[in-house]
This record gives structure tokens, sequence and C-alpha cells, in this order.
């Protein structure tokens, strides 16, 4: 077959193919839309359903009869619902490779005598989940989680911090905006600047604007930037003993998308390859310590609809599992 036969027979299928659709899933289609706010034309709202309709499949094969899904994870019908799977991955954000790297080494760490769970939520370093909207301002979301846990360590103060004042201002560092960027520079910039103002006199906009930054305004400093070993033992020691820690993983597959709760374990996942930022907030384990069911424990900026209340619990121990430790770093603030 040539290939222009080829073409001609393909373009045909996607005119003549109108998608097959599932009355029995009309209520649910319509409570959806309506939860999320959607609304589509005429023609619109055919691919969409179609979308919607193979993501619910998706859904329910991975849950089960049971409902309790396979490898020890759910996932639900979310926000994302109406989205292809390459459309979700173009809504993610490429993480670029800090350029200059300082490592800390951390001196034969006994990672034996490090407490066997930690979770910083319950210990006040942690604001509330937010949300980042049509912005690939994931990077920004976890430098400023990463500096708020260390402000209040210093302070005793817990203050929801000024991502829009990353994203509008750290460019200079390599970051841009909406479009990508690091938590490595992000804390270079605060660094570098001398201060940062908190979300109250400097608030999201989930867009790009000119740098507004007022050092009157300023609530945050930081004194040294530390970017960790692409190692899970490094990434335990540091969120055990200084507190949350910003990271870089592979979130592209759609058991991300979805995920609702329990260990988030994805055979495809990469080791190396990243594409979204979070903050790992702590570790544990579920059941006896002794069956290695261990996770971190990270919080993410996609609002408290998705996941564990915003939160994911994701394999610990597995060979670097979707890249968590890769591009760990935190400020210190001394
Ligand atoms: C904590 O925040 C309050 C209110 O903004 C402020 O009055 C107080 O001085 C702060 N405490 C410290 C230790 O920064
Ligand atoms: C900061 O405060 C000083 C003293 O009140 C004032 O003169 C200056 O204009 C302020 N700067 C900005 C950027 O608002
Ligand atoms: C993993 O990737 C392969 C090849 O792309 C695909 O066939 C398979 O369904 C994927 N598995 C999961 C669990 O997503
Ligand atoms: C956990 O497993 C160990 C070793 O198998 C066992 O001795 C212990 O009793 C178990 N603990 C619990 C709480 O089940």
């Amino acid at each position: 077959m040539t290939p222009a036969v080829f073409l001609t027979i393909l373009c045909f299928g996607v005119a003549l193919a109108a998608p097959v659709l599932d009355s029995s899933l009309d209520a649910e289609w319509q409570q959806w839309k309506k939860k999320y706010e959607k609304s589509y034309s005429q023609e619109e709202e055919v691919w969409k359903r179609a979308v919607w309709e193979k993501n619910m499949q998706m859904i329910r094969t991975h849950n089960g009869e049971d409902g309790q899904g396979k490898h020890g994870f759910t996932v639900e019908m979310n926000a994302f619902g109406d989205m292809t799977g390459e459309e979700y991955r173009t809504f993610l954000t490429d993480i670029p490779v800090p350029a200059a790297v300082k490592v800390k080494s951390v001196q034969n760490p006994l990672l034996n005598d490090l407490p066997k769970s930690e979770d910083w939520t319950k210990k006040g370093f942690v604001t509330p989940v937010r949300k980042q909207g049509q912005c690939g301002s994931c990077w920004a979301f976890a430098a400023i989680g990463a500096i708020e846990g260390q402000m209040f360590w210093r302070t005793g103060n817990l203050t929801t911090l000024s991502v829009q004042n990353l994203l509008d201002c750290s460019k200079p560092q390599g970051n841009n905006g909406c479009v990508r960027g690091d938590a490595y520079s992000a804390y270079q910039y605060v660094l570098h600047n001398g201060g940062l103002e908190a979300e109250e006199t400097y608030p999201y906009e989930a867009k790009d604007g000119p740098c507004r930054y007022n050092p009157n305004n300023s609530r945050a400093y930081i004194t040294e930037v530390v970017s960790l070993p692409a190692h899970e033992d490094y990434l335990l020691v540091a969120v055990s003993m200084i507190g949350p820690v910003a990271a870089a993983i592979d979130a592209s597959h759609d058991s991300f998308r979805f995920y609702r709760g329990g260990i988030y374990h994805e055979p495809n996942c990469s080791s190396y390859l990243t594409n979204h930022a979070v903050l790992v907030v702590g570790y544990g384990f579920e059941g006896n310590e002794t069956d290695g069911n261990n996770y971190w424990l990270i919080k993410n900026s996609w609002g408290e609809e998705w996941g564990m209340k915003g939160y994911m619990k994701i394999a610990k121990d597995q060979n670097n599992h979707c890249a968590i430790a890769s591009y760990a770093s935190f400020p210190n603030i001394f």
C-alpha cells in the first residue's frame, strides 16, 4: 500500500466514525458536567462525551468489581475526565534539569535510626492544598511549599506565600512562568532577591504577569539552596530531618491523573523523566512495617477534589518510582 492510499483510508475513518455513546451514562455525564461547570458546543459535546466515556471505562476496569483497585490504589472520575491522554500530558509542565546543582552531602545517614514515618501536615508545616488551574505553575507551588515549611520551622508562623511572585519574577533564573520552571531556580530567585511576598499581598492569578515584587511586603527569605543527590535515601534523610521537600515526578500516566487513594504504583512510570512537580510532606507504611508497603506522602496543586483531599501516597523504596527522588530540593533558612 502506498502512503497516499493509507492516508486516504485514515481520513475516511476519522470523518465517518461518529462515536457510539452509552445512554446508560447520560445521568452521570450530566452530573459530571454540572459539577465541573463544563459547557460545550453541540459538536464538541459528542467528542468530549466519547473521551469521557473511554476514561470512565478505564477507571471502572482499574477499580474492578470490588471497587478496591488493582495494585493497591484506586482511581476516580475527576476534572480531567474530558481530556485525552495527549491533552492531559500537554497540560503538564516539563521540568527542566537544574543547570548548576549544589549537592549537600548527607554524611553516613543512619537510615535505621530515622523515624519509620513522618507527616509534616500534622505538625503545622503545611498550608492548605491549592489549585494551579490552567497554568504550568506546579514548580512554583512545590517550591513555595518547601519555603513555607522552613519559614514555619524558623518563625513558628505558617504563612501562605506568593506563587505569583515566583511565576512573575524568577525569569532571570531560567524559569518561564506558566510555561515551565523548576523549584531549584525558584529558590535561587528568592535567595538573590532577598525576599518573597505572601499570598495576601501578591495573590495568585494563574497567568503570567510583570514582576510586581515590593520589598516592603516581604514575608520570607532563604539563605541556602540544597539539591539532593538522586536517591531515595537522601530524600528520606531530608524529609525526616528538615521538613517538606520539593520534588519532580513522572505524572504523565492516566493512573496518576485519575488517582483517588491507596499507594500509587504505575508499572510504566519512568525513574528519570519528569513532567510535574510536587511537595513531599512525609512518608510511612501501610499494614505491618515488615510488609514493605512503604510510601511517600505528596501534596499536589490540583485542589482538594483530586486524590486524597489533594494528597497522594506514592510507592517508596521501589527503585525511585516515578523519579520521585531525581530532582528533590529544599531551601535552608538560617
Ligand atoms: C507571626 O505572625 C503574626 C501575625 O502576622 C505576627 O504578629 C508575629 O510577629 C509573627 N511571629 C513571628 C515569630 O514571626
Ligand atoms: C516602601 O516603603 C518606603 C517607606 O515607607 C516608601 O518610601 C517606599 O515608597 C515603599 N516602596 C514601595 C515599592 O512601595
Ligand atoms: C504500559 O505501556 C504499554 C505500552 O505503551 C501499554 O500497552 C500498557 O497498557 C501500559 N500499561 C499500563 C498499566 O498503563
Ligand atoms: C508484623 O510482622 C512481624 C514479623 O512477621 C510480627 O512479628 C509482628 O507481630 C507483626 N505485627 C503486627 C502488628 O501484625
